[in-house]
């Protein structure tokens, strides 16, 4: 058995220059954050991008960079700035990502950058087959590297490829206004196994394979001529284990030993003892539906105005993809209603939003977690959400409301939380005072059926299940040829 290599555009930490040195951050995101667990504890190799571009890069410092990624069992593929603006800037994230989160207004379709596109996927797969060993497996991941399992394919015919995608796939007639929706499902089909979240996003994988390629499908196998690829579902969990304990050790610091938004969390809590926080996570991305969430939440305040100066929200947005027009004009937007929604019900001592837009280090997302009454998070499509799925988590003595957007994939999975549609503002409104109402004994109760199944699921049997379901497929593929 060989080793395996993790492939995709983020490497768990990016790298900065600071001071003239190199610093290292985690990266945000679930790919990352999910991974990270299951890279850390095997023998595996990670090849992405830095997050520096060439031209960032000095000289003196290309050693120390490869030493920094090392210590993460990483390696880096070098991208140019004209590189990162039409493959990561460009295709990614002006076309993919918004038609995949059916968004098709915001969707680009530029030649150039589907060319660029097709050019980095080509230098994703070259650092694999530079890497690559035949008995290795090599997972992709991701929306950013579709085409690479067919580059690497085309090298290596008998290596074991599978790939997870981490974000929706649309339906057909969503995924069939994208110029290269043929090129794009030949690069997927160079893999052995592909896995997405949900069911149906499976399910529209497979309508747009039978569609567009008119191959041969049964049930959730495409058979080729010389190879059979298997189409599932896995469901991505959490590394349930860290955030249980974290949350457990955080309860026993002493004052002194807290952080210093704890210390403000407990003060708000002291002076108003009966006031309800409630809190939402998120990058910065139209698909969270943040907008929609501020306005949902002052219409909230208007319906129910008892709970003016006993309720907060909490927001923390962590700047995304922030050289894309729309993440530029989302700030704004959030900006500006902040500043409106708190204008309009701000008291003396009350002001119902506070808002933070930055990365916070995983200690504070733990005191946000733990010091929340309610976790309110509304995309208006998102793959999974595993940030829902990290608040149940850390709550140790299972009290405490989720309430989620039954667009979420983490929603087939939560049926316990309080599901909403993103859109229904009187649905939230209602919920959220539901939220608040809620008796002890039913929140523990809920919690408990999600707690018992977000620790069985975690994501080390998410990663096991996809990596034992890729070695048994390339077994029957093999029978299948050597009938
Ligand atoms: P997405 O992958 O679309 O960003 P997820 O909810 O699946 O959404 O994953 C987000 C991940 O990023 C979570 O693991 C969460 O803990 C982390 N995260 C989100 N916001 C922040 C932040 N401000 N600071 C640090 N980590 C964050
Ligand atoms: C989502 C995507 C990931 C991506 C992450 C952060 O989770 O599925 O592929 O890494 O968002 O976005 P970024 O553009 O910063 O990598």
């Amino acid at each position: 058995m060989g080793k395996t290599i993790i492939i995709s555009n983020r490497l768990p930490i990016q790298l900065q220059i600071h001071n003239g040195g190199i610093t290292a951050i985690p990266s945000v995101g679930g790919l990352a954050t999910g991974m990270k667990s299951v890279h850390s504890g095997g023998d595996s190799l990670w090849i992405g991008w830095s997050g520096l571009t060439d031209e960032e890069i000095p000289e003196n410092l290309v050693g120390d960079i490869d030493d920094a990624l090392s210590k993460h069992g990483s390696s880096k593929v070098n991208l140019s700035q004209q590189e990162v603006d039409g493959f990561y800037y460009g295709f990614s994230n002006r076309t993919v990502w918004p038609l995949f989160h059916y968004f098709l207004e915001y969707s680009e379709f530029e030649i150039e950058s589907w060319e660029t596109y097709k050019k980095v996927n080509q230098k994703f797969a070259d650092a694999i087959v530079a890497k690559a060993d035949d008995d290795d497996t090599i997972w992709v991941h991701d929306y950013q590297l579709m085409l690479v399992p067919q580059m690497v394919r085309e090298k290596l015919p008998n290596i074991s490829i599978g790939f997870f995608l981490h974000i929706p796939f649309p339906s057909f007639e969503i995924f069939r206004t994208l110029p290269w929706r043929k090129e794009v499902l030949e690069g997927l089909l160079g893999s052995d196994l592909i896995g997405f979240h949900t069911y149906d996003y499976e399910r529209h994988f497979l309508s747009s394979v039978r569609r567009i390629l008119g191959l041969d499908v049964s049930f959730n196998d495409i058979y080729l001529e010389d190879r059979i690829i298997k189409v599932d579902s896995f469901p991505m969990g959490i590394d349930y284990k860290k955030f249980s304990d974290a949350a457990l050790e955080h309860q026993q610091r002493s004052k002194a030993e807290q952080s210093e938004l704890q210390q403000r969390l407990n003060n708000h809590k002291e002076s108003a003892p009966d006031a309800k926080f409630i809190l939402s996570i998120d990058r910065l991305d139209y698909t969270k539906g943040i907008a929609k969430r501020l306005n949902a939440f002052e219409y909230f305040l208007t319906k129910y105005p008892q709970y003016k100066e006993k309720v907060r929200l909490i927001i923390l947005a962590v700047p995304s993809r922030s050289n894309v027009p729309q993440y530029q004009l989302l700030k704004r937007e959030v900006d500006e209603l902040v500043g409106r929604i708190n204008g309009e019900f701000s008291t003396v001592s009350w002001t119902p939003i506070w808002y933070f837009y930055r990365s916070m280090p995983f200690e504070n997302l733990i005191d946000l977690y733990t010091s929340s009454d309610i976790a309110w998070l509304t995309p208006i499509r998102d793959g999974m959400n595993l940030v829902a799925k990290e608040y149940v988590a850390t709550r140790t003595d299972k009290t405490g409301v989720l309430i989620l957007s039954e667009m979420a994939g983490a929603a087939n999975e939560m049926n316990e939380s309080l599901l909403i549609n993103p859109n229904n503002f009187e649905q939230i409104a209602d919920t959220i005072h539901q939220a608040i109402q809620m008796p002890k004994e039913e929140q523990q109760e809920r919690n408990d059926v999600l707690q018992k199944r977000l620790e069985r699921y975690n994501v080390e049997r998410w990663a096991n299940d996809f990596m034992s379901s890729l070695t048994d497929q390339k077994e029957n593929s093999r029978s299948y040829v050597s009938r």
